[in-house]
């Protein structure tokens, strides 16, 4: 059976993706650095499965190392490819995401994003692997405070992380207009949040991170003393960010959907949004994940952070022409399901 290869699958979203691509019975390979991940999260995605699926080691194979190698890179698919397991696609998640550390350090963000993006895409070529998703961003787009995102969009991102984003989308599209044989997705996220309903894989970053929910988990496990909220008088309802949280479990189910319709065409290049296409301020968010999980823990209004903007919703109307997919979950689940990991631990 083919190999989906998944770049960056130890990390948040892609370990989550392989759970959905598991349970339609694929096959994965990961490749991550462990940069911004730990290795126990392939443990944690096995451990899903061990009960329904003996298999299941076979399924999942983990490799570590640095997609900016090239030569290891373009051996494994050489390996694979004798073995019968040929790679066929790939879900390339594997980026520094960080919007504040790539304004900090933006050489490292431009280096590691596009180099190895560069260094990915010369060993499809090579290996005549041309199927791609590729983990693009919300951050791509102008901003705008008044309305929902669509594709078509004036695309003029604010940050280097952004910047590295749409870099890559035009890296593909040249690679496209070069040879038609492509078929390439690029899904630009909005806010996942949330983990896997079992309670065992979560966000768990090892760079310092001020993603929402990480820090409200630091918080109720008291490793910080208040959360932080950034800035109280931006343009929006309450005065807070307003963003397009999604089930990170939707997702994944996004790629699933992304992955069958890109075969469905003979030659493709799409750009994506991936949202609910519903707006939730953070201070709601806060109030919603309390109530639910009837949990309480202080938070402070502080300064607004470099590179945020107040409001970011996807139109996702494109995501439910094209994929056979919806949000399923709403934020009753989102709050639900990343408590659900820390009553676990
Ligand atoms: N989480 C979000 O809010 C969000 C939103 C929009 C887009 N994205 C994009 O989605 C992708 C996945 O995000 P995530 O939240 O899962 O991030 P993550 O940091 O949890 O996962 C990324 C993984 O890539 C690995 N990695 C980084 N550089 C590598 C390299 N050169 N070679 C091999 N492995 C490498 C890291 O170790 C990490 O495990 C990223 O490209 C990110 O930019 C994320």
């Amino acid at each position: 059976m083919d190999t989906i290869l998944i770049t960056g699958g130890s990390g948040y979203i892609g370990s989550h993706t392989c759970i959905s691509l598991l349970e339609e019975n694929y096959n994965v390979l990961i490749i991550d650095s462990l940069i911004n991940s730990f290795e126990n999260s392939i443990e944690k995605i096995k451990r899903i499965f061990y009960e329904k699926d003996k298999n299941i080691d076979n399924r999942i194979q983990f490799l570590k190392g640095d997609l900016r190698n090239k030569n290891w890179l373009d051996q494994i698919f050489i390996d694979y490819n004798k073995s019968h397991k040929s790679i066929k696609f790939v879900i390339h998640f594997a980026g520094l995401k960080s919007i504040y550390s790539s304004i900090k350090t933006p050489l490292e963000y431009w280096n590691m994003n596009i180099t190895s993006t560069l260094s990915l895409l010369e060993v499809m070529k090579k290996n005549e692997c041309f199927d791609l998703i590729f983990s693009s961003s919300a951050t791509v787009y102008k901003p705008i405070t008044s309305r929902l995102l669509k594709e078509t969009d004036v695309l003029e991102p604010t940050t280097p992380y952004g910047r590295t984003k749409l870099c890559i989308e035009k890296i593909l599209k040249d690679l496209y207009d070069s040879d038609r044989n492509w078929r390439i997705a690029n899904l630009r996220y909005f806010n996942p949040i949330g983990s896997h309903p079992s309670g065992h894989l979560l966000e768990n970053p090892k760079a310092m991170s001020s993603n929402l929910f990480p820090a409200i988990l630091k918080t109720i496990r008291g490793e910080q003393e208040k959360l932080l909220v950034f800035g109280k008088d931006w343009p929006t309802y309450d005065g807070t960010c307003v963003r397009d949280f999604i089930h990170v479990m939707d997702l994944a189910d996004a790629h699933l959907a992304t992955f069958h319709f890109l075969k469905k065409n003979s030659s493709k290049f799409v750009s994506i949004n991936i949202g609910t296409g519903r707006g939730k301020s953070i201070l709601e968010v806060i109030k919603t994940f309390q109530l639910i999980n009837d949990v309480q823990f202080d938070y402070e209004f502080v300064e607004k952070r470099l590179g945020d903007q107040p409001y970011l919703v996807a139109d996702n109307k494109l995501a439910l022409e094209l994929l056979d997919w919806e949000p399923r979950r709403n934020l009753f689940d989102m709050c639900h399901d990343t408590l659900k990991h820390l009553l676990n631990s």
